[in-house]
């Protein structure tokens, strides 16, 4: 292990926090609120927000849609650029942190926003930004990455930088109230498969990453089995605060991460837009399956001390089925159906993707070459 680590965002977490934003942010800053397509409006938590800005100078933009887009992002660019805004507050769920982030460095650069994805540019610079979560998934409240989509061409790439991490996120679980189960149920997915992402690697002997990143999929696999107390204070904080610590950065340090599925997952969403995790569900357990002798030895250790299983020759392979069956129980399909009736046309769409956007190394040892991405696609897509 040798590593640095910083997590530089202050946490506001527990009922009626939005309050905090108020002397979290500087009175004499002007801020751009960036908000959804209206779910805000409908459960309050616009106008926590409102009052709690009611000593600022503020503006908003709203209409940023789920796997933001740089097109409708660039509208706020403008907005930031051309209002000398100070400070950006998103309010929302991933999409809305994610593109605000976008909107935060974009601002600070003259080009094409766009390039920040491309990397043709470094960000060297951004807008501060805070955030105020409404939906537990994907972590972005306290990381420094971000996830956007071109729709005019199909790709959703990702970027980070430490200048993009938010100053602070406010984490009321109050504000669960009204996201459809669907939408939960997304949430357990995503957080479940950050963890794996940064766990069923190879056998290392970190012992904390592992030991935590057991933990919070003991959790998870606990709150999917108690969905039906998804209306408790308990259920729910426990799931905001799990989502938050799979990908804030600690479970990853010092070990290696795989991101594969996520990589791959991205292309189905950007062709077909399933939801980003269940993109996830669908790709994670046939590339368990075709990575299966890089990772046995963690899936044999995920298996007795995530799913209690007891020890046998295909430990492993049991232990993608028990991953598989939680996502089933919890009606998350495991295979892709929203591709139309050509399966061969759209496994060659994905594995062009991926040439295009130079994924052809994917994995913890690099060993998903694009034909390998191929194969996994064969038996992920229905
Ligand atoms: O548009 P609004 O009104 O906000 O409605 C949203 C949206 O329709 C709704 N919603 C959010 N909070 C709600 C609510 N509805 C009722 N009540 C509430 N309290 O839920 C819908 C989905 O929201 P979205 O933000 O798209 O979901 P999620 O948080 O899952 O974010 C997904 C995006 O994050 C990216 C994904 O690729 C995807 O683009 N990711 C970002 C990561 C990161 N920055 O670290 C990592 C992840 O792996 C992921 O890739
Ligand atoms: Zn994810």
């Amino acid at each position: 292990m040798r590593f640095s680590y910083v997590n530089t965002t202050q946490i506001f977490f527990g009922q009626g926090q939005i309050s905090s934003i108020q002397s979290s942010i500087s009175p004499s800053d002007k801020v751009l609120v960036i908000y959804g397509s209206g779910s805000i409006k409908k459960n309050g938590v616009y106008d926590q927000v409102v009052n709690s800005l009611k000593d600022h100078h503020w503006v908003e933009f709203s209409g940023v849609e789920a796997n933001p887009t740089k097109e409708t992002l660039d509208k706020a660019v403008d907005i930031v650029k051309q209002q000398n805004i100070d400070f950006i507050l998103a309010v929302g769920g991933g999409s809305v942190i994610d593109g605000s982030k976008y909107v935060a460095a974009a601002a600070k650069y003259q080009g094409d926003g766009w390039d920040i994805l491309t990397g043709d540019y470094q960000i060297s610079d951004a807008t501060p930004l805070g955030a105020v979560l409404t939906l537990p998934a994907t972590g972005s409240e306290s990381n420094a990455g971000a996830v956007i989509t071109k729709a005019a061409t199909q790709d959703k790439l990702s970027f980070g930088s430490p200048h993009v991490q938010p100053k602070f996120a406010v984490m009321d679980p109050d504000v669960m109230k009204t996201l459809p189960e669907k939408q939960l149920i997304n949430g357990i997915v995503d957080a479940w498969v950050h963890v794996c992402e940064q766990y069923l690697t190879t056998s290392h002997g970190a012992m904390v990453q592992d030991g935590y990143a057991e933990t919070l999929l003991r959790t998870l696999k606990t709150l999917g089995e108690s969905f039906e107390q998804r209306d408790s204070d308990g259920w729910r904080e426990n799931l905001m605060w799990t989502a938050n610590q799979a990908l804030n950065g600690l479970i990853g340090t010092g070990v290696p991460q795989d991101w594969a599925t996520h990589m791959i997952g991205h292309e189905l969403t950007a062709l077909w837009g399933v939801d980003h995790a269940r993109s996830l569900a669908i790709v994670q357990p046939s590339l368990l399956r075709n990575q299966l002798e890089h990772k046995r030895s963690k899936l044999e250790q995920m298996g007795v001390n995530v799913f209690g299983l007891t020890k046998s020759d295909d430990l492993a392979e049991r232990t993608i089925n028990a991953i598989e069956n939680f996502y089933q129980t919890m009606q998350v399909s495991t295979q892709l159906t929203e591709h139309g009736d050509n399966k061969q046309k759209a496994i060659d769409a994905v594995v062009s993707q991926l040439e295009h956007h130079g994924l052809k190394a994917l994995g913890e040892n690099k060993t998903i070459t694009l034909e390998a991405s191929r194969q996994i696609l064969t038996s992920a897509i229905a």
